[in-house]
């Protein structure tokens, strides 16, 4: 039986003897005495081998222990507030299950030396805890979407379909024929809502986006919530409930995550619905006041969002975008014409667009009309044109890119530390 280090750190194990399994963190030999830093999954613990209180395989164990071999222990637990954490193992054996080489990872490497080794480096204590908040913060979206009733569908991966524009397509070879990987599952989403209602999926997308940026991954995971019968409005609201419920479940369980990567409590305590709404025209205007440089018409670069995002605490909307600079199936607004309804959540503190939604056209001759005018083939997706025949009704849908989410919430400066193996123009290894 192995006790998890964690439990020995909350204390009452005084005396106990246990063992415990993981992986050499740090090593130090004094003469007699070998110090070492155990880790494992839950957290990390000084174990004190002294050469007189173990068998000599044991003692050649930890003394000849690498970073990172593996290994397992069995000691007296003891309270020792010189050790990090408080709590000390006496060590009564100790045993390599693998030695290994010497662990290749250690201070002050280059970042691209670090992403080389990136299967190894995912054992980091930074990278560990990003990806056990990654857990928490989809379970939680999850979470919140079961309560309100949605289903979760499996959108295909393959597919003709061009859901946000020609530039970003991955193309491949399929059986002689040519198709795409997945830029959204949304049109898909769609054709779910007519049996389904409130339908989400979550999956992998791809953009063969062409420059390096810190928020741009060429495969990325995406939430896509679609509701039949939503207005934009109804949308908006989905939207700005499901971060803030996400984000307040986040803050309140996992205070530890936060203090590891020292991520401010403070700047997630206060995301609370409503959040705060601009029309694009006022954003327009904002920006260039604060140094941007747009005309109206212009699609937002990362710069200017992150102009506008500066001045925030909480996420916000832009909305009513110009017609032209969004998707082809976003339902012009009767009361604005030329924009959308259509809007984007920008997070706070610089990160920028994280979710974009819309209301989704239903009418069977305007959605052709406004395929014609973006120079998309109807007959092409047929498919998808044809759900306006049969009973179409007003809806909404969104998709919110996992990794965004994840880089503001935790305060992160670039993407891919939110990814294990993360895909960029200029990388696909490890
Ligand atoms: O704004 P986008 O392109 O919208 C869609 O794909 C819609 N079909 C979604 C829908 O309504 N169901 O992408 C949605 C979100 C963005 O707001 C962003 O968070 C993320 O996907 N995203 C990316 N994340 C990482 N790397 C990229 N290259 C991304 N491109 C989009
Ligand atoms: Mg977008």
């Amino acid at each position: 039986m192995y006790t998890e280090i964690s439990k020995i750190l909350k204390g009452g194990m005084e005396g106990k003897r246990v063992s415990i399994r993981g992986w050499v963190f740090r090593q130090r030999t004094s003469g007699n005495l070998n110090f070492l830093i155990i880790r494992d999954p839950t957290a990390r613990i000084q174990v004190a081998v002294k050469k007189d209180k173990v068998s000599g395989t044991a003692w050649k164990d930890a003394s000849e222990a690498y970073i990172e071999s593996s290994v397992t222990i069995t000691g007296e637990v003891k309270e020792d507030e010189r050790a990090p954490g408080g709590w000390e193992l006496q060590a009564a054996d100790f045993s390599t299950v693998t030695r290994g080489e010497p662990f290749p990872i250690s201070k002050d490497l280059s970042e691209e030396f670090l992403l080389d080794v990136r299967h190894l480096w995912l054992r980091s204590r930074k990278l560990s805890s990003i990806f056990k908040a990654r857990h928490h913060l989809v379970n939680y979206l999850r979470e919140y979407l079961d309560k309100e009733g949605f289903y979760e569908i499996a959108p295909p991966i393959i597919t003709k379909a061009e859901c946000e524009g020609g530039s970003t397509l991955f193309e491949m070879d399929y059986f002689g024929d040519s198709a795409y990987l997945s830029q959204s599952g949304q049109l898909y989403g769609e054709a779910m809502i007519y049996g389904l209602g409130k339908v989400y999926c979550f999956a992998p997308s791809f953009r063969a986006e062409k420059s390096r940026t810190i928020r741009h991954l060429a495969e990325y995971w995406h939430l896509e919530p679609e509701m039949a019968w939503y207005s934009q409005e109804d949308n908006m609201r989905l939207q700005e409930n499901m971060v803030t419920y996400a984000v307040s479940k986040f803050v309140e369980n996992h205070e530890d995550i936060l203090e590891e990567l020292e991520r401010d409590p403070e700047k997630l305590t206060c995301v609370k619905a409503p959040f705060p709404r601009l029309d694009y025209a006022e954003a327009v205007d904002k920006i260039n006041a604060l140094g941007g440089k747009l005309e109206y018409g212009d699609d937002f670069g990362a710069p200017d969002e992150a102009l506008l995002t500066k001045e925030y605490d909480l996420p916000i909307f832009v909305h009513n975008f110009p017609s032209k600079i969004k998707a082809f199936y976003m339902r012009e607004d009767p009361n604005k014409p030329g924009t959308v309804l259509a809007a984007d959540m920008l997070a706070p503190e610089g990160h920028g667009e994280m979710i974009g939604g819309s209301e989704r056209i239903y009418d069977h001759a305007e959605l052709e009309a406004k395929m014609k005018a973006f120079g998309l083939n109807p007959e092409q997706m047929q498919w998808y044109v044809e759900l306006r025949k049969y009973g179409s009704v007003p809806h909404s849908g969104f998709g919110m890119g996992i990794e965004r989410f994840v880089k503001w919430t935790l305060g992160l400066h670039h993407i891919r530390d939110t990814i294990p193996f993360p895909r960029t123009i200029t990388r696909c290894y490890p």
